[in-house]
């Protein structure tokens, strides 16, 4: 059975369909990393540190190539899944050392969002598609100007839920059921990924749009309330 702790290494960074196989390079952040999220031909998900390792030039600003990332300032390629360095275009005849690699975190496709995990460690369990129930739609992504932790206070004064991962937060908001998928981006940026039992195009959807905008700022005020209050005495 999966652990909340062990399942909480997992970060929802992306919207999977967001990033499609072999058209774009996605910027994304977990815990404060920058990140560049990427397709191989086959689909498979790519969660690599956004730094070039020859130069530190962001991935982001790359491009893929059958199953490479192609850096764009000097054209080295990078072979997905391993991350391992493939091609010096300078030095065609010359292999490139073995140990020359992006690092490459841990990612996977469940319940709609590309999650990756920092930590390295393959034995954890991964998160399942029933985080979100089966029928739900995307409503959308909030970002809030708040740190993870006073986000996930928010939710639970105003009746959600943590459920099978610490990521994921169940309540009502607006007229509809939703699951809030809470993303620990950067200091002082979290970004809520909002699911819902609510149809597109419905009244009920609108209705959640309005309140997801009216929860971010009654939260954004909140935590600029709390940050202005003089902090006690030791
Ligand atoms: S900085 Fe990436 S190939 Fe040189």
């Amino acid at each position: 059975m999966m652990s909340a702790d062990s399942i909480s290494a997992w970060h929802p960074v992306a919207r999977s369909a967001d990033v499609r196989p072999g058209a774009n390079i996605f910027a994304g952040f977990a815990q404060g990393q920058e990140l560049a999220l990427w397709r191989s031909a086959d689909g498979t998900p790519q969660a690599w540190e956004n730094r070039c390792p020859h130069r530190s030039v962001r991935f982001t600003l790359g491009q893929v190539v059958e199953n490479r990332l192609s850096c764009a300032y000097h054209g080295w390629q990078y072979a997905a899944g391993s991350g391992q360095c493939k091609s010096i275009p300078a030095h065609p005849d010359m292999p490139p050392p073995s140990n020359l690699c992006a690092k490459v975190f841990s990612a996977v496709d469940a319940a709609g969002m590309l999650w990756v995990n920092l930590a390295g460690e393959t034995a954890q369990a991964q998160p399942q598609d029933d985080i979100v129930p089966a029928g739900w739609s995307f409503c959308r992504t909030l970002a809030v100007r708040a740190d993870a932790a006073s986000l996930h206070d928010a939710l639970a004064r105003r009746g959600f839920a943590s459920d099978t991962a610490t990521a994921a937060w169940r309540g009502p908001l607006g007229q509809s059921g939703t699951v809030a998928l809470v993303l620990d981006a950067q200091p002082l940026l979290a970004f809520i990924h909002l699911w819902t039992d609510a149809a597109p195009g419905t009244a009920a959807m609108k209705t959640l749009h309005i309140a997801a905008r009216s929860l971010r700022s009654e939260i954004e005020e909140e935590e600029e309330e709390e940050s202005r209050r003089p902090q006690s005495a030791a």
